[in-house]
């Protein structure tokens, strides 16, 4: 551009320089007088600009179209650029959307994961309770100390296991003989009564679930010692008791080497 203000310079000296000399041909012109001298001046300086001016012009014509073809390749050059520049941008503009619309999923795929360790924990949370509550286990004998013969009683009476070896979970009443189920669940009970033969009545007794009978171990000899036991699987309900009845006119005997005894466990819940 500088280069080009300077042709630009030049051309209007050049310019100048020549109207200058036509300036002072036309004054002379009117001093008729001298008209025949100054025309030869005239004719003769002209001549001079020209021949000083005029090759002056041609060059700074030349180099201005040179320039011009110049700054034209240039500004397609530039043209060009700008065009590839335009489309990078609108390829980057493109990949900027892409990338938005990729965050977004990774958001929505991240508050899912979120929801899902929610869960998870929450599942932990409840498998964490449910091994807790799977821990329900009771066993227990009649005499804590001493020894003796319980019944026989006129009617059916339940029957306390005082002594109590495990209660885990808590199931079991020692002060009433009763088992209540915490969990839902199936629980494996077994019974073992024991008695020896001098006594009149059996050695029996029934387990019951809410005051019905489930199974009963039976034993009636008049010599020799006797064990009568029985077992059973139940699926219980949250608050089911389960608990030992002797029968009417029954009786059973145990002492501290607990003979007679009550054992209850969850297997699992359900
Ligand atoms: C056992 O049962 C009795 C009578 O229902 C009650 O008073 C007592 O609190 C119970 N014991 C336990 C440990 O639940």
């Amino acid at each position: 551009m500088k280069t080009c203000g300077a042709l630009l310079v030049l051309l209007c000296c050049c310019l100048a320089e020549t109207q200058l000399r036509d300036t002072i041909s036309d004054n002379d012109i009117t001093h008729q007088g001298h008209y025949a001298a100054a025309q030869r001046t005239e004719d003769a300086s002209t001549a001079s600009t020209q021949q000083t001016c005029q090759p002056d012009i041609y060059t700074v014509l030349r180099e201005m179209s040179a320039l011009v073809v110049e700054q034209r390749v240039e500004l397609r050059y530039t043209k060009t650029q700008m065009e590839a520049m335009e489309s990078r941008l609108r390829a980057s503009e493109m990949t900027v959307e892409e990338q938005r619309e990729q965050l977004k999923q990774l958001k929505s795929v991240s508050e899912d994961q979120a929801v899902n360790l929610n869960l998870k924990g929450s599942q932990v949370e409840k498998l964490w309770r449910e091994r807790e509550e799977r821990k329900v286990s009771f066993s227990a004998s009649v005499q804590s100390s001493g020894g003796g013969h319980t019944g026989p009683f006129s009617a059916e009476t339940t029957v306390i296991f005082r002594h109590v070896f495990t209660n885990i979970g808590n199931g079991y009443n020692a002060s009433t003989g009763v088992f209540t189920a915490p969990v839902r669940g199936v629980y494996h009970f077994v019974l073992f009564l024991h008695g020896y033969g001098h006594q009149s009545g059996p050695v029996a007794a029934s387990l019951r679930k809410n005051g019905d009978n489930v199974v009963s171990p039976y034993s009636r000899q008049t010599s020799g010692s006797m064990t009568p036991s029985n077992g059973a699987s139940l699926l219980l309900e949250v608050g089911d008791v389960v608990y030992v009845n002797l029968w009417a006119n029954a009786w059973f005997f145990d002492n501290i080497n607990h003979h007679t005894t009550f054992s209850g466990h969850l297997l699992f819940p359900m």
